[in-house]
């Protein structure tokens, strides 16, 4: 079976953090490059991390782009992304300084290159917010149709939101940028709140996770001990929703996702529902479907494959 060549734009974050790791652990896909973005935190934080990871987790042959600082349109929001992820953005992990270094090209260029020089045969993972995606599409027009398929997690379609009542945090940091995209023509699945919400990670995983004596499991002990600490306080739960992970399942487990095609759209009108995402299930725009959207998900069989992927992955680097 051919791997799935990827190219992750992510904003680590320490769910992305565990969606890379899933990734490397997982040899059904070919992690090609990283481009970073702002999001979690500051883009210098989140390229930091990105280049920490690949050191962290034997993955140096991995290119990394930086990418875009701001959204296109409204101001960031920085202090939210903090309270979950931690001030560096890596919760209560220390990784080392990276020796590596981003390369020399934008994050956008980066993108616009390897999707021209190789049309239809790369898909890309947008786990953050969608600033360095839509400005490859409007920077390059060819871009759009060389994509093989845009996995994005974002949104809250039937869900209430996690940064707003009604919007997800990729999507509302950047919901400008999320319009261009999702009006693009680009093949999407959008991975929303609606599923991820459902693949939630337990104390308890994460102790069973530790009764192997390796950096990795105490590192995801560790990346994800704010978020927990920010669930139990403000959700009444021991736990975090593995969010960027469960992306990888549209290649490791199509099986666990309930997937719908739609007409999918972003409020950027500017009042309180801005970063709405919403799906016309009574065809009243009489639009067709521009995307598919996972609406449910076997949550505690994804979370049980992460654990046993992780687990394997770090009796291998023990
Ligand atoms: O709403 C969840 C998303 O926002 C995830 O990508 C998480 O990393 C944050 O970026
Ligand atoms: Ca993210």
């Amino acid at each position: 079976m051919p791997k799935t060549r990827i190219i992750l734009d992510t904003d680590p974050g320490a769910d992305d953090a565990l969606a890379i790791l899933l990734m490397l652990a997982s040899p059904e896909i070919q992690l090609e490059a990283i481009t970073t973005v702002h999001g979690n935190v500051t883009i210098d934080k989140t390229t930091r991390n990105a280049l920490a990871l690949l050191e962290f987790l034997d993955a140096k042959n991995i290119p990394a782009a930086q990418g875009c600082s701001l959204p296109l349109v409204k101001p960031p929001h920085q202090p939210k992304g903090e309270m979950v992820h931690g001030s560096s953005g890596m919760g209560r992990a220390n990784l080392p300084e990276p020796t590596l270094k981003p390369i020399e090209t934008h994050a956008v260029d980066h993108l616009i290159e390897r999707f021209l020089a190789e049309p239809k045969e790369l898909t890309l993972f947008a786990i953050g917010p969608l600033t360095n995606v839509a400005l490859a599409i409007r920077k390059e027009p060819k871009f759009a149709q060389a994509v093989k398929e845009l996995v994005i997690m974002g949104g809250a379609i039937r869900s209430g939101g996690n940064v707003t009542p009604l919007a997800e945090f990729n999507i509302s940091e950047d919901p400008h940028a999320a319009h261009i995209v999702f009006n693009s023509g680009i093949p999407i699945t959008l991975i929303p709140l609606d599923a991820t919400y459902k693949c939630l990670l337990t104390s308890a995983d994460i102790e069973r996770l530790n009764k192997i004596d390796s950096p990795i499991a105490r590192f995801v002990r560790d990346v994800t001990a704010d978020y927990m600490a920010f669930y139990l306080k403000y959700e009444g739960f021991a736990g975090c929703a593995l969010h960027d992970p469960l992306t990888a399942a549209t290649v490791i487990a199509p099986e666990l996702l309930s997937i719908e095609q739609h007409y999918v759209n972003v409020d950027i009108s500017g009042g309180v529902s801005t970063g709405k995402t919403y799906a016309d299930f009574m065809k009243a725009a009489k639009k067709p479907a521009n995307m598919k959207v996972a609406l449910d998900v076997k949550g505690r069989e994804f979370v049980d494959m992460f654990l046993r992927r992780v687990t394997t992955f770090a009796k291998q680097h023990t």
